[in-house]
């Protein structure tokens, strides 16, 4: 059997508003179609998608599908120029589904490509659950009985000869808003599958907001701590937090050995639970030697983004007498959040010293702490 997916997504989303058609805007990462078509693909051997050219092929880029066709002035239309488009490959079996339904639950195309063993076509649906009433403006004319009501989904399925040929007879049928009206308008049998409540047409703006519930993944804290010191020494630039501050000693170390940066670093690597900056920067490398340490940074900030997580907060403390840390703490917060491409007010640093106890009380080295907070995908 080879199954066709035919992709509408030729309407301008009047009713969604927002400046442009609701089906391209993004919904927890990636454009509404594109969750769509991710829906389909697994079951498919053909995508047709159906609407502007340039906006489809840019939010299915990567995506295997047929060239896009342009659509029509209403549904049936855009319909009507996929199933043409689809025509010269003779597929056995037609999906159409609305591009603006991005979260088709895995089992909704089995069932029905299962009932289409047994009748040409097939329909996700929902028994209505609420009391129907028929008014008049805002007056009740009467209740309605909802039993034997169902809302009907997408994707349809039918039997690709039949579709096509119903929609060729009937092109001037109006006001169809699906495909199984013109089954049912000709007496071919049409049968229900379960639907789902979470199958959501993105009509008005509010469905936006439960279908991001629904799609964005579910997030969960981590926290790594960590911990660097370095010696001061003489003959060195003074790095911290990646700003150059004025100090008569520097510190001693094989990269720029920016204390600050190091311990941000491990605290990011421990909450990813990916070791920590000696393994993924060893220091017998020469590569590393007299390195800016905002190169580790970014790498740190890298593999946050290659799990799909965030950096949610960062906090450093220095522990040094001198230099005084305070007239420099926000350009070195702003200078670390533009490498971790943060926005602001997400990175803290301060400062403390050790009454004059221990080694950075006497002046020998500076010492750094941080705690960091990312936000994994569960
Ligand atoms: N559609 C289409 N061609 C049209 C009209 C609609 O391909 N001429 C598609 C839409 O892009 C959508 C699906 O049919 O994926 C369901 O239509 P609907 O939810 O009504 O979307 P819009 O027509 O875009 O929205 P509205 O009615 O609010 O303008
Ligand atoms: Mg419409």
């Amino acid at each position: 059997m080879r199954v066709a997916a035919i992709l509408v997504a030729a309407g301008s989303g009047s009713r969604f508003g927002a400046g442009r058609p609701k089906q391209y805007a993004d919904l927890a990462g990636k454009p509404v179609v594109r969750w769509a078509a991710d829906c389909l693909l697994p079951f498919v051997a053909l995508l047709q998608p159906v609407g502007d050219p340039a906006l489809l092929a840019a939010a299915l880029e990567g995506l295997a599908h047929l060239p896009v066709v342009p659509g029509g002035a209403t549904r049936q239309d855009s319909v009507r120029a996929g199933l043409e488009a689809l025509a010269p490959f003779s597929p056995d079996i037609v999906l159409v589904h609305d591009a603006a339904r991005p979260h088709v639950p895995a089992r909704t195309v089995p069932a029905l490509l299962a009932a289409l063993a047994r009748v040409p076509g097939a329909i996700p649906a929902v028994p209505v659950a609420d009391t129907l009433k028929r008014a008049q403006g805002s007056l009740v004319d009467a209740t309605v009985p909802r039993d034997a009501l169902f809302r009907a989904q997408t994707p349809q399925a039918f039997r690709f000869a039949t579709l096509l040929a119903l929609h060729r007879q009937h092109a001037l049928l109006p006001g169809l808003t699906d495909d199984a009206s013109l089954l049912e308008h000709a007496g071919i049998a049409v049968e229900l599958v379960p639907g789902a409540e979470d199958n959501i047409k993105l009509t008005f703006p509010e469905d936006f907001v439960r279908l991001e519930r629904i799609l964005a993944p579910v997030m969960q804290p981590r926290v790594g701590t960590g911990f660097d010191v370095h010696a001061l020494t003489a003959g060195r630039p003074l790095v911290l937090c990646g700003v150059v501050v004025p100090h008569p000693l520097g510190l001693a170390g094989h990269s720029d050995a920016d204390v600050g940066i190091h311990a941000l670093c491990d605290a990011i690597y421990g909450a990813l639970a990916e070791g920590d900056i000696g393994r993924h920067f060893p220091p017998s490398e020469a590569t590393w030697k007299d390195a800016d340490s905002a190169h580790f940074l970014v790498h740190a900030a890298g593999r946050i983004a290659a799990r799909g997580g965030r950096l949610s907060n960062a906090d450093i403390t220095l522990i040094c007498e001198q230099p005084k840390i305070t007239p420099y703490a926000a350009a070195m917060q702003a200078r670390l959040t533009e490498l971790l491409g943060l926005e602001p007010g997400r990175v803290s640093v301060k400062a403390t010293t050790t009454e004059r106890l221990g080694f950075p009380g006497r002046g020998e080295g500076i010492a750094a702490q941080a705690v960091a907070t990312i936000l994994l995908p569960a």
